[in-house]
């Protein structure tokens, strides 16, 4: 990467102790500080931060860097994007041309998305965007909401965007490979248009409403596209996540048009899901903006169900999960057209918790006439207040349903104690399932990968071993160390010295690299890297490569028919035996 001395400069004016701890609680203990890693799921503090070497890395998952890869890995965004957020925190300017464009292979979608979003854009100011415009107007969505959101229009036509995209030079295949056209033809006709962002906000989708004729799809959207996986993003999120983070809360709702509703009434941290159930990935985007979550989905049935299940999810990660509740023909946005944005400031402030909110649910249409029903009710409502971890809340539910079911106490109770059985269990089952995958993220090393690993990290801390490396006639045989061996003398060659926080910064554009250097930060403990440890270390790494030349010349004299030949190769294996 070039430019290096911006980055660097960035990077010395930002203490990582400080910039991690604005997204996760660190604790000092000794000269490191200590939190939850958010790169892995965990409890643990196993990721240390440490401000003398301004980096961080996780015991656990083996994750490590400066501050750029946190804020890049943390916001699920690009370097770039990573490098101008600290760098307007730090105060430093970065001309745009500074950060090597590193060009990707969807450049071009992104193009194409961006020239589609200001052309639908510009359609809707103009007089073929008229009777849209009335449209959004009577429902009370006006222009400073249609400027935030870049809400557009799709004209009434078969190929308009089509052929712009054409005529720019993008041919067919590719546009139809972004799904915004087929055979030359427009995908998107006729229909409001709303851009959807991906976590860095740069728009990857678009999802088409109608407004002014019958469909029987309401809304039309972009089909899955290398960069548009509905499963990794969430609507408004990139907008969002700030709100969130300042407002200590994050809100859910279901549709774009709450989310509109919501921030014409300047309620802003609000993402929606679109109608469809949460992926791992989305709770886990959820996760790094706040723990505490109010879902407020539609007051439907479909809408309450599905507040189960994404509350059940978010709980598992260690969200604390709130409801707030509408009635049954109300979604966010009619609630607030018709009560106002006070009364339903007073709806967030009165939100229930979610486990009251799963046993109110449970008791839904129950009749309590048929036995059978209200032998599953007890049932479900034990199952869940087993889950809770507070026996005076476990004894106010147990009462309340032994009045509601005319069901003494005592047998409530010994269910309960039955069901708690089955959950301990169950958790540690569950623990036993989850752990080792945990521990095999970290890739188990033989001793050579480990002396590598150590030889390596003591040269990026220390130059005189490198030196001795080298004088040594010591080399690597695999090409990952050996490509990293390259880039360390190149840097030395540089910059006389290697700051460990920057040589991240270094190795940014060449990820493989940067992969196995973070392995290494995390795996080796800087304490001990010491002269003695270095001679074990190459002692080791020579030992492997004696081996393998000794093998390769077996390898060969096995294939050799000529008796001289076989003889000299003999030799040469004997003088590498006594050397080893
Ligand atoms: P309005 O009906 O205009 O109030 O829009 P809405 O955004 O509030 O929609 P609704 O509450 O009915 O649905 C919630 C979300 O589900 C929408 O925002 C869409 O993301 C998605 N959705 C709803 N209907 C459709 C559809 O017909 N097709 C697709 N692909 N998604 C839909
Ligand atoms: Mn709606």
């Amino acid at each position: 990467m070039n430019n290096q001395n911006i980055f660097n400069e960035i990077r010395s004016k930002i203490d990582i102790v400080d910039l991690i701890g604005e997204y996760v609680p660190l604790i000092q203990r000794g000269r490191n500080f200590f939190g939850v890693c958010p790169f892995h799921d965990d409890t643990n503090p196993s990721m240390s931060v440490s401000r003398e070497k301004q980096i961080y890395k996780c015991f656990s998952c083996g994750a490590s860097g400066n501050i750029f890869t946190f804020v890049r890995d943390y916001e699920h965004i690009d370097m770039k994007e990573a490098i101008n957020i600290l760098a307007k925190k730090a105060g430093v300017t970065v001309l745009n041309n500074t950060i090597n464009k590193k060009t990707s292979k969807f450049d071009k979608f992104y193009e194409i998305y961006d020239l589609a979003n200001k052309f639908y854009q510009n359609n809707i100011n103009t007089k073929a965007g008229q009777k849209a415009k009335e449209y959004l107007q009577n429902r009370g969505i006006g222009e400073d909401v249609i400027k935030e959101f870049e809400i557009g229009l799709s004209l009434d036509n078969m190929d308009s965007l089509t052929k712009i995209l054409l005529q720019k030079g993008y041919d067919a295949l590719t546009l139809d490979k972004v799904g915004l056209s087929s055979n030359n033809h427009d995908l998107f006709i006729n229909r409001i248009m709303v851009p959807i962002q991906d976590a860095s906000g740069r728009t990857v989708a678009f999802s088409g409403r109608i407004y002014n004729k019958k469909s029987d799809h309401k809304y039309v959207n972009t089909k899955e596209t290398e960069i548009f996986k509905k499963g990794m993003i969430l609507y408004n999120y990139h907008r969002a996540k700030e709100y969130a983070r300042r407002d200590k809360y994050l809100i859910i709702m279901e549709g774009y048009m709450d989310v509109f509703r919501a921030s014409s009434v300047n309620i802003k941290n609000v993402v929606a899901i679109m109608g469809t159930a949460l992926t791992y990935e989305q709770a886990d985007l959820i996760k790094h903006t706040s723990n505490n979550v109010y879902l407020c989905l539609d007051g439907d049935n479909p809408g309450q169900k599905a507040m189960i299940s994404v509350g059940e999810q978010l709980e598992k990660i260690g969200i604390n999960v709130k409801v707030i509740g509408l009635s049954d023909d109300e979604d966010p946005d009619s609630y607030i057209l018709k009560y106002g944005a006070d009364q339903f400031k007073e709806l967030i402030n009165k939100a229930i918790g979610f486990n009251d909110f799963k046993l109110s649910y449970l008791k839904k249409g129950i009749n309590f006439n048929s036995d059978e029903e209200v032998l599953q009710y007890v049932n479900s409502v034990i199952r869940e207040a087993s889950t809770i971890n507070d026996e005076i809340r476990q004894e106010i539910i147990l009462k309340k349903l032994a009045k509601e079911t005319n069901l003494s106490y005592n047998t409530l109770e010994k269910r309960l104690g039955e069901y708690q059985k089955d959950a301990k269990t169950k958790i540690n089952k569950k623990m036993e399932l989850a752990k080792p995958s945990n521990v095999c993220e970290k890739k188990k090393l033989t001793q050579y990968d480990k002396a590598a690993y150590g030889m390596l990290y003591g040269m990026v801390s220390n130059k005189k071993y490198l030196d001795e490396f080298k004088n040594a006639a010591l080399y690597f045989v695999d090409a990952p160390y050996r490509y990293l061996l390259t880039e360390i003398e190149y840097y030395y060659k540089k910059y006389t010295t290697i700051e460990i926080a920057d040589f991240y910064t270094y190795l940014m554009d060449k990820e493989d690299i940067l992969e196995l250097f973070k392995n290494i930060v995390s795996y080796i403990d800087n304490d001990i890297i010491n002269d003695e440890a270095i001679n074990d270390f190459m002692k080791v790494i020579k030992d492997y490569n004696v081996r393998l030349e000794i093998n390769r010349l077996k390898d060969l004299m096995k294939n050799t028919y000529d008796e001289l030949e076989k003889a000299k190769i003999l030799e040469k294996i004997k003088l590498l035996r006594i050397g080893e």
